[in-house]
């Protein structure tokens, strides 16, 4: 494959020679376009030796083979991919400003059918500030894949979210082939309903039917992530040697073997459907019919494990929760992403056909903790799963 790195002018520039070496040992052939300031920390002859080809760097540098190299460039290669890309090669790119040998390359790419990838690095406050997460957003919509970035310590000497993802990590999304980008990771998942009893026979429940807790603990195993499957009650077995299921019935067993596991896991993906209440007494025998006066039953509030994780939630640890919303949906999903201190919230609605309980399909929105939000379309669960585990880091 031809593939054109086009490297902008941030510290993480220095891991990408790094990357020339994977792509080139994979058998691949690398073309690096870089701006003046990313000259500033990496060489010309770092990445001229590593790729053996020439840097195109300048519009009108004498060495250029045409004065119209970034349309040749356009037509040889197969990706492009931004790495790193600073905040302002991705507002240029918003915005369709060529003013340089990279921008005026990337106008044109994307003008082409081919993929483009960038990898965002910088500052958090310059990734969280308003501007950066619009022209994200429509990089986003224009069809751009964003290898995010990652939370970790940054050039300013800070810990936050704004560290380019790792070589292999931009290799292994780039390169599809190579499909192992979890490995080394660890998740918890919750999947299924819980079954809340109060005889011996009986107990208050849900139509969950874990599908979408499964397919993402299949996804997650695929590409090489262990998984600590908690399932509430369901027929749906998984197979995986990855995938370590644990059987619970409540919604208080499901909290313990929650709390206990999430301490060494590298993130949280909850999508069962916890019954939020419990019968305040259980008996052992089956309770008897009286008569006309019919039966109360007593609930009482269940212990919210989402919640609960999210005020645990230590370091880089992920929490991605779910929220089945019929009214005023985004507005409720995301107070709830803020209060229960979540990364990501996946909200399905009651009100679209095919989504929900049972099914095979879903349609899910995406919402971020910068309050960006991707609205999905109708997908296979297995579909959805793989979005969702692609926000995993
Ligand atoms: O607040 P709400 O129940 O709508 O939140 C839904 C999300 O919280 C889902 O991810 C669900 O798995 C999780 N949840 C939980 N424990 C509860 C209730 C919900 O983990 N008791």
């Amino acid at each position: 494959m031809n593939i054109i790195i086009g490297i902008t002018g941030g510290i993480a520039a220095y891991k990408i020679p790094m990357l020339i070496r994977l792509f080139k040992q994979a058998g691949h052939e690398v073309q690096c376009v870089a701006t003046d300031h990313a000259l500033q920390f990496v060489t010309r002859l770092t990445i001229e030796t590593l790729s053996g080809r020439r840097l195109y760097s300048g519009l009108f540098e004498e060495s250029n083979e045409r004065s119209t190299e970034h349309i040749a460039l356009k037509e040889w290669g197969d990706e492009l991919l931004i790495a790193p890309a600073t905040a302002n090669i991705i507002a240029k790119m918003a915005n369709g400003i060529a003013d340089d040998a990279l921008s005026t390359l990337t106008l044109s790419f994307t003008g082409t059918t081919k993929p483009v990838y960038i990898c965002p690095a910088m500052n958090t406050q310059m990734l969280e500030a308003p501007a950066t997460r619009r022209n994200i957003e429509q990089l986003r919509k224009d069809g751009i894949t964003i290898i995010e970035s990652g939370c970790g310590e940054l050039a300013c000497g800070a810990v936050g979210n704004g560290r380019m993802a790792e070589p292999e990590e931009i290799y292994n999304n780039v390169i599809p082939c190579k499909i192992e980008p979890l490995k080394g990771k660890k998740y918890l998942i919750t999947a299924g309903p819980t079954y809340e009893r109060f005889d011996a026979v009986r107990f208050i429940g849900n139509y969950s039917s874990g599908k979408m807790g499964y397919a993402i603990a299949e996804s997650i195993a695929e590409k090489g992530g262990d998984v600590v499957l908690i399932s509430g009650p369901t027929h749906i077995e998984s197979k995986h040697s990855r995938i370590n299921t644990i059987r619970v019935e409540s919604a208080r067993e499901m909290y313990a073997t929650a709390i206990e596991h999430f301490p060494n896991c590298d993130g949280a993906i909850l999508t069962a459907a916890v019954a939020d209440y419990r019968p305040k007494t259980q008996t052992d025998h089956k309770i008897k019919k009286k008569g006309d006066e019919g039966l109360t039953i007593e609930l009482i509030q269940n212990p919210d494990i989402l919640a609960t994780l999210g005020s645990m939630k230590k370091g880089c640890q992920m929490l991605i929760g779910f929220a089945l919303e019929t009214d005023n949906e985004l507005a409720n999903a995301q107070k709830k992403l803020s209060k229960k201190n979540l990364d990501y919230i996946i909200m399905n609605s009651l009100n679209d056909r095919g989504a929900g309980f049972g099914v095979d399909t879903n349609k899910v929105t995406i919402i971020r903790r910068d309050g960006s939000v991707t609205e999905g379309s109708l997908k296979s669960k297995k579909e959805v799963a793989e979005d969702i585990v692609a926000l995993l880091k």
